[in-house]
């Protein structure tokens, strides 16, 4: 059975100079035993100084994103095999940024996810609905295709799942604690019928406007079994209170 999650994801912020301030009172505040897994996902260029200082702080390393072969003429790319070598560990595929802002379909989250494992990486597969999707009662039709294709052919369930509404990503609108129960429930019964037993090893995050005051009411949801926080990661102070949400607001890890 796995720890819970709580995922950072700075998205394009902090340089290398702020990366190491932050991770080295990140330390400092996360005394040993943590109460639960964390990993930082830092930009691409900050992370051969985060991994230095995480050596052996218990904090595990990510990377945003991923490219699909191991090396090749695909300038601009990164490889998971160079994302390992830095000793990452995670890496997210198909947030809903690089879907709706640079075009990642199904197809490319799914070849990713399979690079990814390949190369020893454990990928994060985003998964959400628009606010117009959620209003047409498509939230489901959307989940499903979304799994179905990012996953095909995936038979190894060394991955996650993060369910991150679209609506709820950077708006301050988050979802309630039963809109994310009832969607994590019906992603793990999903997850159960096509891993079998397996699907017991992936975590299913919720991300969307996760902050300290919201994190202790969707931990304590049945199927929530972790978080990926993007805004509220950016402040040491804030992101080490949502970790220790995890102190007391244990969830019932399905
Ligand atoms: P947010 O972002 O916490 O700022 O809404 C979450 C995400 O995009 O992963």
């Amino acid at each position: 059975m796995n720890q819970p999650l709580v995922a950072g994801n700075w998205k394009m912020h902090k340089n290398i100079r702020e990366t190491r301030e932050f991770l080295h009172s990140l330390i400092k505040l996360l005394r040993p035993p943590l109460p639960c897994e964390v990993a930082i996902f830092p930009p691409f260029t900050s992370l051969p100084a985060a991994a230095e200082i995480l050596t052996d702080s218990g904090i595990a390393l990510g990377a945003q994103n991923v490219h699909w072969e191991p090396t090749g003429a695909f300038t601009g790319e990164i490889s998971p095999l160079f994302l390992v070598e830095l000793g990452c560990r995670y890496c997210i595929i198909g947030h809903s940024e690089r879907r709706l802002l640079f075009g990642e379909t199904d197809e490319i989250c799914n070849r990713k996810i399979k690079a990814a494992q390949s190369a020893g990486l454990r990928p994060i597969l985003c998964c959400g609905e628009t606010l117009e999707e959620r209003n047409a009662h498509q939230t489901i039709e959307i989940l499903r295709r979304q799994l179905e294709k990012g996953l095909k052919g995936i038979t190894s369930a060394d991955l996650d799942i993060a369910y991150e509404p679209v609506w709820a990503i950077g708006t301050g609108h988050t979802a309630t604690p039963d809109q994310a129960a009832e969607i994590h429930n019906w992603i793990h019964l999903w997850l159960r019928s096509r891993f079998d037993d397996a699907a017991d090893h992936i975590r299913v995050l919720y991300g969307g406007s996760v902050k300290p005051e919201n994190a202790m009411a969707l931990i304590r949801q049945t199927g929530v079994d972790g978080l990926l926080v993007g805004g509220a990661s950016l402040d040491v102070n804030t992101f080490s209170i949502i970790v220790n949400s995890f102190k007391e607001g244990q969830s019932v890890f399905s």
